[in-house]
Parts: structure tokens; C-alpha cells; sequence
């Protein structure tokens, strides 16, 4: 449906927007907040308890925060709201735009559970809007009195619900549930907690009346959270590039791994904000991240097919031609046969599959020569990542992988 294409891109389109904004304005006030200097007697006087000198875009620029509040209110005043709610309702439109609206495409999986259209949206909201109840619920509990002790309560909460959503939906549609759902407990942390309390300051400032330092303090706890959460919904936001991911067996525990090290990285950042360079954590950071990488990708051994050893001396004989190349050896046949089976439906010039009507990313198989051409793509699809047949829609089996494995050995 190429309206709905269209749609997508929009929105997403927007939804980066939005997001670059968002996270663009939260980390801009994060390293404010860390960078600012006890001011001049003159200015403490005026009840400012820091400020700061910038220089960016060819002006000089003086920022200073109040202990409590201006005496006075500004006749104009700045929310930074409506990146947070824009980036999340575009999210949110785009999960159904791509998830929703063809959900057995790209939400359900049968080798992971087979489950009607409905049942597996009907579970995808009640996995964002559960996990996000449950945590606005605990942090209105004493356990909010205790932030350590609620970090790990959260972390238990994300490594559930990863598992969940890796046992209920296709790679990429549990890593975008598990996205949704840490986006939605931001974007409430701003709208149910921030806002309210930055209200009830703005009110007192109005009526002169004094800031209670509590109202801030509440949401403090959040801020930290939605901090320590950047990276990993920004890493999610983008997983659905990574095939060896998202398809990894253990891909819950891939995602976990990959959220922890960096929010772990974060950590790194928020130090040295104040002043305290801890390199050790970067460098156990990326030590982590690479210790995934090779976890995720170490070469698995494929099955080894021997039977095409007598056709592979033919293959090596056959010169090129200037005619359009045909399939030679016995193996190419087989390849090209495999091809027509497994891939045609959507990658041809015009698709015969039900969802796919133009080839996905424009790469398609319609002869010999893109075949052997894009090789390389077609293996590593096929037996590394093996992502390919999307979902395994027509079930290539791992004796049909092996003879495209042996092809590679050539
Ligand atoms: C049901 C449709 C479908 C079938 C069948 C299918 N693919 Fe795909 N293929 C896709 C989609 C959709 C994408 C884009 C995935 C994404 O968004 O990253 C894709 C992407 C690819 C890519 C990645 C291109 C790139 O530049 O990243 C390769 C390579 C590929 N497919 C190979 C194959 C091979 C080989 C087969 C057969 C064994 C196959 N596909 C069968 C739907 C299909």
C-alpha cells in the first residue's frame, strides 16, 4: 500500500524531528545544570544560585538559575513540553502505521508464537500500557524514597518485559514494544510529574507565594530515569537496521545487554558533567559493547554440504560470456531454484506476495546475474543472520541454508 508508505515516512520523519529536539533539549539542560558556577555577590543578592557564560551561533550568551524563583514573572516564559509529547504521539502513530496496520508482516512471528492479528496487538498495548501503570504505581510507593533499590526494581521490570516481547512477537516488533514502552514512561514521567510540578512553581511565582523545594524534589527521581534512559530507547529506535540483533536467539538478552551498557555509558557522561572523569567507565563500557558484538556475531558453524564437489571443478572451467549469464553447475541450478522458491515472492521487478509490492529495499533476484551479484547479501541473509525468507514465510530449511552455505565455500 503505498499511501501507507508514504504515511510511514512522514511520520517518522517527524518522529526523529521531534526526538532530536527532545533529547537535544534534555541534554542541553543536563550539562547547564552540571555547568553551572556560584555567581557574583551582586547576583546571589537577586536569588540566583548559578550561572554561566556560552558562546555559540556568533553571540555570548548568560544563563542563571534561581534558588526558588524570579521575584517577578517574566512576561514570557519557555516549556520544553511538546518535544516530549510530539515525539511520543508520532511514536506511537508509528507503531501502528508499521506494526499495527500489517502486523503479520512485521509483528508476529510463527516460529515465535502463532497468534491472530488482534490477539498480537491486543498484547503489544497491554505490554506498553501494564508496564508503564506498574511503574507510575511504584513510584508513587515508598520505594520511590529509595532510588537505588528502585533503579534495580526497573531493570528487572525491562529485562521481563524484553523477555516477554521476545516470546511473543517477531525480533523487531519486541524490540520496538520494549522502545514504546520505555518512551511511555518517559514521556508520562514528563507529562504526570515534571509539568505538574513546574506548574504548581509557576503559580507560586504568579502569586507570590513561596516555591515549595518538594515539588522539585518529587520529580528529580524521574528526571534521573528518563536521563539514564536515552541511550537505550535511541539504541532501540534504530535496531530494526541490525538484523543480528533483533534475530539472535537470545535477542532478549542481547537488548538487556546492550540497554545496560549503555545506560552504563551515560553514567560516564552525567560524572563528568560535575566534574568527575571516571575513563574506567568507558572503557569498561566499550570493553561491554564489544564483548556483545563478539557474543552476537562469533562464527557459527553451518552445516557442511558435499554432495556439489564433483560440479564445483565445472564451475572454475566455465568461461564468461557476454550473454546474459545463465546458472552452469549443478549447485547454481539449485540456487537459482532456491531463489525462485524462497525470495521471488518479494524481491522480483513485480512481487507476487501479499504485502510486499514493490521489492523491500529494492534489491531484487530476478536473474542469475543479480543473484550472483548481490552473493554475498543472499548467504550472509540466508545463513548468518537468517532473517531471509522474511519470517520464514515460505520455510527454507536449515538442509536448504546448507546448500546456500556450500555455495559460499566456492
Ligand atoms: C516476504 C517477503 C520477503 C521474502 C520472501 C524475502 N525477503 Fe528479503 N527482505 C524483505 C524485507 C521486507 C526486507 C527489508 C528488511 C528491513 O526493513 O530491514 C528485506 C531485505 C533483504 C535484504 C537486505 C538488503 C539490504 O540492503 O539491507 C537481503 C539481502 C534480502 N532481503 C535477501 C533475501 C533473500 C536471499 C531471500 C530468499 C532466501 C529473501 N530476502 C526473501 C522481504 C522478503
Amino acid at each position: 500500500m503505498p499511501w501507507l508508505d508514504w504515511l510511514s515516512l512522514f511520520v517518522r520523519w517527524f518522529h526523529v524531528i521531534a526526538g532530536v529536539a527532545w533529547i537535544g533539549a534534555s541534554f542541553y539542560f543536563i550539562w547547564l545544570d552540571n555547568s553551572l558556577e556560584t555567581p557574583p555577590e551582586w547576583k546571589k543578592k537577586q536569588g540566583i544560585k548559578g550561572d554561566l557564560w556560552a558562546v555559540h551561533g556568533g553571540g555570548f550568551y548568560e544563563v542563571a538559575k534561581y534558588a526558588y524563583g524570579p521575584q517577578t514573572m517574566p512576561k514570557t516564559l519557555h516549556w520544553f513540553k511538546w518535544e516530549a509529547y510530539s515525539t511520543w504521539l508520532s511514536g506511537i502513530a508509528l507503531l501502528i502505521i508499521v506494526y499495527y496496520f500489517a502486523a503479520a508482516a512485521y509483528l508476529i512471528d510463527p516460529a515465535v508464537k502463532s497468534m491472530s492479528e488482534a490477539e498480537a496487538i491486543l498484547r503489544g498495548i497491554a505490554l506498553i500500557a501494564g508496564g508503564a501503570i506498574i511503574y507510575e504505581t511504584a513510584c508513587r510507593t515508598k520505594l520511590a524514597n529509595y532510588p537505588k533499590v528502585f533503579a534495580i526494581a526497573l531493570v528487572v521490570m525491562l529485562v521481563v518485559v524484553s523477555y516477554l516481547a521476545t516470546h511473543w512477537f517477531s525480533g523487531r516488533g519486541a524490540y520496538i514494544h520494549v522502545g514504546a514502552l520505555i518512551g511511555t514512561i518517559m514521556v508520562a514521567n514528563v507529562w504526570l510529574n515534571i509539568m505538574p510540578a513546574q506548574r504548581k512553581m509557576v503559580n507560586a511565582v504568579a502569586n507570590q507565594q513561596p516555591i515549595d523545594p518538594a515539588w522539585g524534589a518529587g520529580a528529580k527521581l524521574r528526571s534521573v530515569h528518563n536521563n539514564y534512559l536515552t541511550l537505550p530507547i535511541l539504541f532501540i529506535m534504530i535496531s530494526n537496521h541490525y538484523p543480528m540483533t533483533y534475530q539472535h536467539p537470545q535477542n532478549w538478552l542481547v537488548l538487556v545487554a546492550l540497554m545496560a551498557v549503555a545506560a552504563w555509558i551515560r553514567h560516564f557522561f552525567n560524572l563528568r558533567h560535575v566534574g568527575k572523569v571516571k575513563p574506567s567507565i568507558l572503557i569498561s563500557g566499550a570493553i561491554g559493547m564489544l564483548a556483545i558484538a563478539l557474543w552476537v556475531s562469533w562464527p557459527r558453524t553451518a552445516p557442511v554440504v558435499t554432495a556439489h564437489s564433483e560440479s564445483n571443478a565445472a564451475a572454475e572451467t566455465t568461461e564468461p560470456t557476454n550473454a546474459q549469464p545463465q546458472p552452469v553447475t549443478e549447485l547454481d541450478k539449485q540456487i537459482m531454484a532456491l531463489v525462485e522458491t524462497h525470495c521471488q515472492g518479494c524481491h522480483a521487478s513485480s512481487p507476487t506476495d501479499d504485502i510486499f509490492r514493490v521489492a523491500p529495499l529494492g534489491v531484487k533476484f530476478d536473474n542469475w546475474e543479480q543473484v550472483t551479484r548481490q552473493a554475498p547479501q543472499i548467504i550472509h541473509r540466508t545463513t548468518v543472520t537468517r532473517d531471509m525468507p522474511f519470517l520464514n514465510k515460505s520455510n527454507m530449511t536449515d538442509e536448504e541454508r546448507a546448500v546456500i552455505a556450500s555455495w559460499a565455500q566456492q
